[in-house]
């Protein structure tokens, strides 16, 4: 299909709200893809939108507040101009979860679909401007959209995002994730390299590989086979102009010994991992159905740390489950000691509606849950630090692809994923550059340049 935009429509603006995980970050952008053909280009400004889309997020129950207070304010945005008509959409996991009901209660909205309906938007849209409101698309078949998607038509930038897998069979008793994401789907090895090499035509050199339960990937390879992430990950790795590749997020039961293997033979793998274990206790882990124990997710960072010494650890956790004791909190604090992480996020637990957990009668009180979760990020908080800390008088690679607020300043990640600051290096924005780092912060490290590692051939 031609992305020339036509002449009648070219001037349509397409404002893309994105609240959640990575995996919508990556929607949004394939939904723009999706738009572009219908002449919509994207804005930072709701009130020169021609459409907004909320490309929302439902895992915990402020994300979800969230949604209903900016429909309040695009519904302001959508009375204040009747000459220029708003075209409202609400899309991702809340659009999944609540369905009609948001129609109920913002019966302004034109259309409602979920995460796996967006490559139906251009019927949407085209019914919605013929008056027709309200529409509702759940379709659940992660299949039927991929094969659906046109080709990427616009540039994600020097680091990029690539879903290879989608969904979640796992059913920890406290997410939403497998009932918005439906069960697990991994796309096909040749999707995937002839995706990832038209990433890296249009310049990107860092692709990030995306999935619910990423390391359970198991797509057709070539042969006909099913093929697991590592031999993905190394199977991209040999793309040329590809510098470095990550992936997120990982569930620990399914951190196989050829995973494991890859972190230390491809050097294009950076050396970090987002590994959540949610608790410490595994009395609390069994009534999550986490699958996994303590001591298993402490062995399978130890033979990671024996094949890459240096890797980062990242983790997300829950305070507060239903039942979680002092004793069981204590557990998590000792688990953090003892594996010692680069960085983690921390929730309090949210009750959501139709998970097991919601339900169970030992809810903790929320003095307690602030308390838990004070006490916790006060001790991240200094494992992060210590963790820059330890990157003082090191040289880094960063590649920088982001301004920062002062002018001439530019912002990277490190290999770890450190936020690297740097000042008057306006001309070093989308290079991969040494830099000595001299100082360090709780959320970022600084330093000298040393140079560029090479000219990158393209610009993104
Ligand atoms: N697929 C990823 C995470 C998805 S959600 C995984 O398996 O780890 C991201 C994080 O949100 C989870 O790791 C968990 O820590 C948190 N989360 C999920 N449901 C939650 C809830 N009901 N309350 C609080 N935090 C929650
Ligand atoms: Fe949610 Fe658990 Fe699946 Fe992660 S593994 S998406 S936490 S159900
Ligand atoms: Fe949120 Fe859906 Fe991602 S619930 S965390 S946007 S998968």
């Amino acid at each position: 299909m031609s992305t020339d935009p036509d002449p009648k429509t070219a001037s349509r603006k397409l404002y893309i709200k994105t609240y959640g995980c990575q995996m919508n970050v990556y929607d949004s952008t394939r939904m723009a893809d999706v738009l572009a053909p219908l002449g919509y280009r994207t804005t930072d400004e709701p009130s020169e939108a021609d459409l907004v889309i909320l490309n929302t997020c439902h895992i915990r129950e402020k994300a979800e507040d969230k949604v209903f207070s900016d429909l309040g304010r695009m519904r302001k945005e959508q009375m204040q101009r009747p000459e220029k008509p708003l075209l409202i959409a609400v899309g991702g996991c809340v659009a999944q979860a609540a369905g009609e009901e948001i129609i109920h209660r913002a019966p302004y909205v034109d259309m409602v679909f979920g995460p796996q309906s967006y490559h139906k938007l251009p019927e949407m849209i085209t019914k919605a401007i013929r008056g027709q409101g309200g529409q509702v698309e759940l379709d659940f078949e992660a299949n039927a959209k991929f094969d659906a998607l046109p080709e990427e038509s616009i540039p994600q930038g020097k680091s990029a995002f690539l879903a290879v897998q989608e969904g979640c069979d796992k059913f920890c008793t406290f997410c939403v994730v497998p009932y918005t994401r439906g069960k697990e789907y991994s796309r096909s090895v040749d999707e995937l390299i002839t995706e990832a090499h038209r990433l890296v035509d249009q310049g990107s050199i860092e692709i990030t590989l995306l999935g619910q339960n990423v390391n359970a990937y198991h797509g057709t390879g070539p042969d006909g086979k099913d093929w697991n992430l590592a031999r993905l990950i190394s199977r991209i790795a040999k793309i040329n102009g590809l510098e470095r590749i990550r992936y997120t997020t990982s569930h620990p039961r399914d951190m196989d010994e050829d995973l494991i293997s890859v972190h230390g033979d491809e050097p294009k793998l950076m050396p970090y991992l987002h590994l959540p274990i949610q608790s410490g206790s595994d009395r609390i882990l069994k009534l999550m159905n986490r699958k996994h124990s303590s001591d298993a997710y402490l062995d399978t960072i130890d033979r990671l740390r024996r094949v890459r010494p240096d890797i980062a650890l990242s983790s997300d956790f829950i305070v507060g489950f239903p039942g979680e004791t002092d004793k069981d909190f204590s557990d998590t604090l000792r688990l953090v000691e003892s594996v010692g992480y680069a960085q983690a996020y921390s929730f309090k637990y949210s009750p959501r509606p139709g998970t097991p957990a919601a339900t169970e009668e030992v809810q903790i009180d929320e003095s307690v849950k602030d308390d838990r979760l004070q006490q916790l990020q006060a001790l991240l908080v200094r494992q992060q630090t210590a963790f820059n800390q330890s990157s003082v008088g090191k040289t880094l690679p960063v590649l920088f692809d982001r301004e920062g607020k002062i002018p001439g300043q530019v912002l990277g990640k490190s290999p770890y994923l450190q936020s690297v600051h740097v000042r008057d290096a306006a001309h070093l924005m989308n290079h991969l550059v040494e830099v000595e780092i001299t100082d360090a912060f709780q959320n970022s490290i600084t330093g000298i340049i040393k140079g560029k590692i090479r000219d990158l051939p393209k610009a993104a």
